[in-house]
């Protein structure tokens, strides 16, 4: 009894401290999108060549000892504190060489380096949903919260959930030597990560999403369905699952947060700039944000044929929107995709957009930090969670209304 109530009070305080680090952080946030970083434009011929040897030597070995991967998870922590998130764009529209993409675009293929060719082999039927994760190597505490929390494998309400983390070759390799040995290290204890031979930088998350469903096609397309997103978001998995029993993957199926009649940004000194001369349209199709949405195993099939076909372009999201157009699919808006986080009204500054019960209703919110990630899900799944006082707070709160979006639709 004693030390059950000891556990409780440990539990409460680890709570509350967590609950000020986020309130304390959330003075001091930024979006994740806004944060610049240069594109270090700096190929690598040879890193699948260094990658093979090193994973021979590895394989040779028996199981590595534990401090190395301990000094390796410290270099981690100090990299991935200075770095966030996917790879932002670049700051300033001279880093990106539009002409060199251009030149450089039938380059499209490229070898994976660890694959996890048995991952949907597991059960008979295959899983129920493959949750598929956007993740920089350097990133990894941030992999770890989502295996911990909305991302665990296993069964969600009857239903077989299976993770693949979806990685490329980080770009400055000065920020974690230890890299190769680390991502080996991590595909061999949790068996989740894919890796393939390009440089993850913004404009090859393109790359990313063209490679990540030939191998679904190839290696996971009995799946019935995919939930494909980014690490900083949280997901109720749940939510999914239920929306998702009654559908039939065998039918086309696109879900997320739609952006529609998104024009081409033509100012140079954009992050997102557009030359004419690589998109001559004054429209984008209708696309998903690429925080996260799902798809129907089907639709990942013809999906994988049509972005094979789609000539290369460096924003990921509008990209899978132009073979969404090819496959004459029109993706489905829903209200429960917030992948552009959620908006604090101005009326309340000092509403807490924290609160659990709000995110009861959601299946995606965008731009959470590790902690929230974290705190979030606990919070969700405690069974205390009384929600009855949620009419309470939409009837005293407006939720602001996203415009409707006349630029490409990430927040300037
Ligand atoms: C790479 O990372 C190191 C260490 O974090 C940093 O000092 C260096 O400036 C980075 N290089 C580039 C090109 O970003
Ligand atoms: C994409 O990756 C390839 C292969 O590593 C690299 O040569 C190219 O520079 C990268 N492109 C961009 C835009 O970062």
């Amino acid at each position: 009894m004693r030390v059950q109530l000891k556990g409780d009070a440990i539990c409460t305080l680890f709570l509350v401290v967590a609950l000020f680090t986020i309130l304390y952080s959330q003075l001091g946030h930024t979006s994740l999108r806004e944060e610049p970083v240069k594109v270090q434009r700096r190929p690598s011929p040879a890193t699948g060549r260094a990658f093979h040897a090193l994973q021979r030597k590895l394989d040779a070995r028996p199981t590595a000892s534990g401090p190395g991967i301990i000094s390796a998870m410290k270099e981690l922590k100090v990299a991935s504190e200075s770095h966030v998130g996917t790879s932002p764009p670049p700051s300033t529209p001279s880093a990106f060489d539009f002409r060199q993409y251009l030149r450089d675009k039938d380059n499209r293929k490229f070898d994976i380096l660890i694959n996890q060719p048995k991952k949907c082999k597991r059960n008979p039927g295959g899983p129920f949903l493959l949750i598929a994760v956007k993740s920089l190597v350097e990133d990894f505490d941030r992999r770890e919260i989502v295996r911990k929390t909305w991302g665990r494998e296993g069964l969600v309400n009857g239903a077989q959930v299976q993770r693949v983390f979806l990685l490329a070759v980080p770009k400055n390799k000065t920020t974690l030597p230890t890299w190769e040995i680390l991502v080996q290290q991590e595909s061999q204890m949790y068996r989740d990560i894919l890796l393939w031979d390009f440089l993850d930088t913004f404009f090859n998350l393109t790359l990313k999403e063209i490679h990540f469903l030939n191998w679904a096609d190839e290696f996971c397309s009995n799946t019935k369905f995919i939930f494909k997103g980014d690490a900083d978001v949280f997901v109720n998995v749940e939510n999914i699952v239920h929306f998702l029993e009654s559908r039939d993957p065998n039918e086309d199926l696109f879900v997320g947060d739609i952006i529609y009649n998104a024009q081409p940004i033509r100012k140079h000194k954009s992050k997102y700039y557009i030359p004419e001369t690589m998109y001559g349209l004054g429209m984008y199709p209708v696309y998903a944000g690429g925080g996260g949405f799902l798809l129907s195993s089907s639709t990942m099939r013809k999906l994988s044929q049509a972005c094979n076909q789609v000539e290369l372009f460096p924003i990921d999201d509008v990209f899978l929107g132009m073979c969404l157009q090819r496959i004459n699919l029109k993706p489905v808006m829903h209200e429960g995709f917030k992948t552009f986080g959620i908006t604090k009204p101005s009326a309340a500054p000092n509403l807490q957009t924290f609160d659990p019960c709000f995110y009861k209703d959601l299946m995606v919110v965008h731009s959470l930090k590790v902690a929230e990630i974290w705190l979030m899900w606990n919070l969700l799944h405690n069974s205390r969670l009384s929600c009855t006082q949620r009419k309470q707070i939409k009837k005293a709160f407006r939720w602001k209304m996203k415009t409707k979006v006349t630029t490409l639709g990430y927040p300037a």
